[in-house]
């Protein structure tokens, strides 16, 4: 197929964007600078951009360690979006963390798994480790483990692992607004430290805070598995 297409179909650009690049001469097939359009390759061809190679697959599935201060809307800076390649159209986080959590976020823009994964539908394990500013009551793993009434939906009972007395890890089933700090809250305490270490079967143990990978071919195929087992 056509260079410009194969760019294409990866989302890297529109075309008349994608011609920008290869006449720029950031394009190389097979280690040599590529400046035609209309170049052949097909899919055992080594391509990069600006030096870093690029696997032919339809989407992209990051994983993010999200320092505290990133923003996971659509605008507004600094942005988690800021901290992936740039080349891709249409990456978007799966759910959101708040301005001030860090951790596991998957950026992707396979919009039919986004979907599917923060479906109320499906119920995927989140894990988040929390400090609070002052003693958790001794009964906090019980209350948790019960649903819980908010203002606007009913959590599902939640599982309380405690390592001191206000520091712990949570695992929640849904992604409601705040959700952790309103759990911790309805018991009485408010959260001064988040951080979501699981999603499901993932973690973020070999990633440094604001550093990514990119998913392996087989955790993909996993997590598209997730929201119909969990
Ligand atoms: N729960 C929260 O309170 N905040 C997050 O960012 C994620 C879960």
């Amino acid at each position: 197929m056509r260079l410009d297409k194969y760019l294409a179909d990866m989302g890297i650009g529109t075309r008349k964007e994608i011609k920008k690049l290869i006449l720029a001469g950031l394009v190389t097939v097979d280690d040599e600078i590529i400046t035609k359009p209309d170049h052949k390759v097909d899919e055992s061809s080594s391509v990069c951009l600006e030096g870093e190679p690029l696997i032919y697959q339809q989407y992209q599935y990051f994983l993010l360690n999200k320092p505290a201060g990133y923003l996971c809307t659509k605008d507004g800076s600094p942005n988690v979006m800021e901290l992936v390649p740039n080349y891709y159209k249409d990456l978007n986080p799966v759910g959101r963390l708040d301005k001030d959590t860090e951790g596991l976020l998957i950026i992707t823009n396979d919009g039919h798994l986004t979907h599917q994964l923060i479906s109320p539908k499906y119920h995927v394990d989140k894990k988040y480790y929390f400090e609070c500013d002052k003693p958790l009551p001794a009964d906090a793993a019980a209350v948790l483990s019960k649903p819980i009434e908010f203002s606007d939906f009913i959590s599902l009972p939640g599982k309380l692992e405690l390592i001191s007395e206000n520091s712990g890890y949570l695992t929640i089933h849904e992604g409601k607004f705040h959700q952790v700090r309103r759990m911790i809250g309805y018991l009485g305490c408010n959260v001064t430290y988040l951080k979501r270490t699981n999603y499901s079967f993932l973690d973020i143990e070999d990633l440094a805070v604001g550093e990514y990978r990119e998913l392996t071919a087989e955790e993909t195929e996993k997590l598209k598995g997730v929201s119909d087992n969990e």
